[in-house]
C-alpha cells in the first residue's frame, strides 16, 4: 500500500484533522529546512507529508484552507496582481492642532451640523508598517493582498498565512468579510533580525518598516514564517453585510473575531478630546514596542462616513495627524541641482550621512535659490536637518558658530546643468526654469518617468534607472517610443543583465497598457497644474482625447472677458474647480506644436478608455448641474459630492448646456440666468426627492 492509498477511506472529520496537522508540520519543517538550515527530518519523510497533503486536498476539495495555498506556492512563484474589490484609500495629513481643528470644521460644514453637536472620533496610533487586505469567504481566510496602488495589489496569501496572529476562521461572520490593517515588526525583533542577517552575511534592513516589507515579500513563504511579523486590524474592505454602526463598534467586532487591535485605540467624543489623546499617545511613543508616525482620527459614525465619502484617493472622514519631525545635525558637503519635469531647477543638499528617526539621510531639500541665500548657507557648514514621516527631509538651519574656515559660498547656476540652455527666473517667481522643454534631456527623462509612474500609465518594470539608460541609448525619447519597445525585443534582450525572458516580460507589460483609462493618460502628460483630480474632471467632461484637444484649440481663439463669445473657453472654466490659470496651462500645452506632435504619436499607439458614469441609471446621470444659494438640509459640498456620485457633472455657472439648476435660499443671478435660458430649476426639496428616489 502506498503512503496515500488510505486517504479515500477517511471521514470528513478525520481528513480535516489530519490536514490541519499536516499543514502545521509542513510549515514547521519548511522553516527548519529553509529558514534555519537545520532540518529535523529526512527529505523522504518530508515528501511523504507533502504527498499526503496533496492527496487529502484532492479527495476533499471542500477542505482547502489558506495554509494549503501557502504550501502549494511556497517556494517558487512570484506574486500575482489582484484587483481590490473596494479601493484601498490613503489618508490626508494634519501637521498641527490647527490642521486637526480645520478637519473637524470641514466635516461640520459638510454635514451641516449644529454648533453644539460634537463629532465622536476613533483615535488610533498610525502604525508604520504596510497595509494589507485580508479576505474571508464564509468565515474562512482565502486571500491576502497588499495595498499596491490602492486599486491593484499583490497576492501574498501564502506569506500572510504564516503570520500566527491572523485568524484563519471567523465565527458568526457575514459571507464576505474583508479586514484591513497593518503588518509590522516590533522594534526589538527588528534589531535581533538585523543581528542575525548581519551574522549570516545577509542584507540588513534600514528600519522596522523595511524589514516588515522585505519579510512579507519573500518568494519563499517559509522565510516569511521565520520572521516575527505582527498585525493590527483597523479598517473594513468589502462586507456583504454591515457588522456595526460605528467604527469603534467595528473594532470591537474585530477583537471578537480574534484579530489584534491596538490597545491605545480610543473613541473620543470631540476633536478637543481627540487632540488630548494624540498628546497622550505622543508621550507614550518611545515606550511602545513598535514604530508609529502619527495618530489617525476617524469619524466614528458609519452613516456619517458614508455621507462624507472621499476626495481623490482619501476619505473625507479620516485624517492622519503626524508627530513633530525628528531633527539631527550634519555637514553640508555640496549642493546638487536637479531638473524637474517642468524645467524647475531645484537645489538638493548633499549631506554627510546621518540617522534621523531610524533612517539614514544623505540628501535633503533646499527648495530654491532664495532659501540658500536667506539662510546664508555655505558648503562645509554644519546644518540642522529634519525628517517628518514619509516627507522628504529638509535643511532647517545653519549652525553659523560652527562654520569652518574653508567653507565655500555657492553660486546658483543661470544655465541648465543638463542641456546648457538659459535657466530663467521670472521676476515674480521663486523658481528658475530651464526653457528648453523636451529638448532638455533631464526634462524629457523626468517627463518619461512621470508618464510611466503608478498613478499614470503604471508600467511594471519600467523604473527610473531603466528610463535613464534607454534614453541615453536613444531607445526612448518620447512617451510614444515606449510602445515601440515591444518591437525591439532582440535589442533589449542583449542589454546587460537582460535576456529574452525579461525583454518579453517588459513587452507584455507595455502592451497591457495600450488600453488605458483616459484620466491616467491626461495626468501622465505632466501638464502644469493638472494633477490626478483635475485630470479626472477633464476626462469626465470631455470623454475623449480628441474632444479635449479640440476644446483647448477653440478656447485659445481670441476672446475677452467683457464679451465672452468664446464658448469653448467658457465651457472649460465652467468645470467646477477649473479656474483661468489651470485653463491657460492646459491650452498652453495643447497649442505647443512639439507637445501636439508627441501626443498624436502617442494616440497612434494607445486607446484611452473614457470614464464610465459612476452610476448609469440614476435620474441625473450624464446631466450637468449647477447649485446656487444656501442649501438647508445638506451642505453645498455634500450636494456636489452626491451629484457626482450619481453620475452628474457639477458646474460653477449656468449656460444653455446646463440641465438643472438647484436653488437654495437667497439664490441670485444664477437663478435669474437659468430662468432666462429656460433651464429646469429645482428647489432643495425637489432635488432631495429626485436623488432619494
Ligand atoms: S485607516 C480609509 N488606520 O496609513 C482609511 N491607516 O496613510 C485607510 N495606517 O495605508 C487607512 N495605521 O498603511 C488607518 N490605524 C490606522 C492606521 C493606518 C497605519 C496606514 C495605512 C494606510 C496609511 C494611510
Amino acid at each position: 500500500m502506498s503512503d496515500i492509498d488510505d486517504i479515500i477511506g477517511l471521514t470528513d472529520l478525520e481528513a480535516a484533522i489530519e490536514l490541519d496537522k499536516l499543514e502545521k508540520d509542513i510549515a514547521y519543517h519548511n522553516v527548519r529546512y529553509h529558514g534555519d538550515d537545520d532540518p529535523e527530518i529526512s527529505d523522504a519523510e518530508f515528501d511523504i507529508m507533502m504527498r499526503r497533503h496533496a492527496g487529502i486536498i484532492n479527495a476533499f476539495p471542500n477542505l482547502t484552507t489558506n495554509a494549503s495555498n501557502a504550501i502549494g506556492t511556497a517556494v517558487k512563484s512570484g506574486f500575482s496582481k489582484q484587483r481590490h474589490r473596494a479601493p484601498m484609500l490613503s489618508l490626508g495629513n494634519a501637521f498641527n492642532d490647527n490642521d486637526a481643528d480645520e478637519f473637524d470644521a470641514r466635516i461640520r460644514r459638510f454635514l451641516n451640523l449644529k454648533d453644539k453637536e460634537n463629532i465622536a472620533y476613533s483615535v488610533e496610533p498610525k502604525i508604520d508598517g504596510l497595509s494589507i487586505n485580508l479576505r474571508y469567504e464564509d468565515g474562512v481566510f482565502t486571500q491576502a493582498v497588499t495595498r499596491g496602488d490602492g486599486t491593484t495589489g499583490e497576492d501574498v496569501t501564502a506569506n500572510v498565512s504564516t503570520i500566527k496572529t491572523i485568524p484563519t476562521k471567523l465565527h458568526d461572520a457575514p459571507a464576505i468579510v474583508e479586514v484591513r490593517g497593518e503588518i509590522f515588526i516590533n522594534k526589538a525583533d527588528f534589531l535581533s533580525l538585523n543581528a542575525k542577517q548581519h551574522a549570516a552575511g545577509e542584507k540588513v534592513f534600514a528600519n522596522p518598516r523595511n524589514a516588515a516589507a522585505g519579510s512579507l515579500r519573500q518568494k519563499d513563504a517559509s522565510i516569511t514564517a521565520s520572521r516575527p511579523l505582527k498585525f493590527f486590524g483597523y479598517a473594513a474592505g468589502e462586507l456583504s453585510a454591515p457588522v456595526a454602526d460605528t467604527h469603534s463598534g467595528y473594532l470591537a467586532q474585530l477583537a471578537v473575531w480574534g484579530f489584534a487591535t491596538n490597545s491605545l485605540n480610543k473613541c473620543a467624543n470631540s476633536m478637543a478630546d481627540a487632540l488630548a489623546h494624540y498628546y497622550a499617545i505622543n508621550d507614550a511613543r518611545s515606550d511602545l514596542d513598535y514604530d508609529i508616525d502619527g495618530v489617525v482620527y476617524k469619524v466614528d459614525r458609519h452613516d456619517w462616513q458614508a455621507r462624507l465619502g472621499q476626495v481623490s484617493r482619501a476619505p473625507r472622514w479620516a485624517i492622519a495627524h503626524k508627530f513633530a519631525a525628528e531633527k539631527a545635525e550634519t555637514i553640508l558637503q555640496g549642493i546638487d541641482i536637479q531638473i524637474g519635469r517642468t524645467g524647475a531647477l531645484t537645489p538638493v543638499a548633499r549631506l554627510r550621512p546621518v540617522t534621523v528617526g531610524g533612517v539614514v539621510v544623505s540628501n535633503a531639500s533646499l527648495y530654491n535659490e532664495d532659501y540658500i541665500t536667506e539662510k546664508n548657507m555655505m558648503i562645509g557648514d554644519y546644518v540642522i536637518i529634519q525628517r517628518a514621516g514619509d516627507v522628504i527631509p529638509q535643511v532647517l538651519d545653519v549652525v553659523i558658530e560652527k562654520r569652518p574656515d574653508n567653507a565655500q559660498s555657492f553660486t546658483f547656476p543661470d544655465v541648465c546643468p543638463s542641456c546648457g540652455n538659459p535657466a530663467i527666473r521670472q521676476t515674480d517667481e521663486a523658481i528658475r526654469r530651464c526653457q528648453a522643454a523636451l529638448s532638455c534631456p533631464a526634462q524629457a527623462v523626468e517627463q518619461l518617468k512621470h508618464f510611466v509612474s503608478r498613478d499614470a500609465l503604471d508600467i511594471d518594470g519600467l523604473g527610473s534607472k531603466l528610463i535613464e539608460e534607454l534614453y541615453a541609448d536613444n531607445l526612448l525619447k518620447t512617451p510614444a517610443d515606449i510602445f515601440a519597445l515591444p518591437d525591439k525585443i532582440e535589442i533589449l534582450a542583449k542589454r546587460d543583465g537582460w535576456g529574452e525572458l525579461s525583454a518579453n516580460n517588459m513587452a507584455a507589460a507595455i502592451n497591457q497598457r495600450r488600453n488605458i483609462a483616459l484620466d491616467r493618460v491626461i495626468y501622465g502628460l505632466g501638464i502644469r497644474q493638472i494633477g490626478q483630480a483635475t485630470a479626472t474632471l477633464l476626462a469626465r467632461h470631455y470623454l475623449s482625447f480628441e474632444a479635449l484637444i479640440d476644446a483647448a484649440h477653440q478656447a485659445n481663439e481670441p476672446h475677452t472677458n467683457e464679451a465672452p463669445t468664446n464658448e469653448a473657453w467658457n465651457d472649460l472654466i465652467r468645470i467646477d474647480q477649473i479656474g483661468e490659470s489651470v485653463a491657460s496651462d492646459l491650452i498652453g500645452f495643447f497649442t505647443n506644436p512639439q507637445n501636439l506632435k508627441a501626443v498624436h504619436a502617442l494616440l497612434a499607439e494607445i486607446t484611452p478608455i473614457p470614464p464610465k458614469a459612476i452610476n448609469n441609471d440614476s435620474p441625473i446621470s450624464g446631466k450637468t448641474l449647477v447649485f446656487t444659494g444656501t442649501l438647508i438640509q445638506m451642505s453645498r459640498a455634500e450636494a456636489k459630492a452626491r451629484a457626482e456620485h450619481l453620475g452628474a457633472k457639477v458646474q460653477g455657472s449656468v449656460s444653455a448646456k446646463t440641465s438643472l439648476v438647484i436653488i437654495g435660499g437667497d439664490a441670485g443671478s444664477k437663478a435669474k440666468k437659468a430662468r432666462e435660458l429656460g433651464v429646469q430649476i429645482l428647489t432643495e426639496d425637489e432635488w432631495l426627492a429626485l436623488i432619494n428616489g
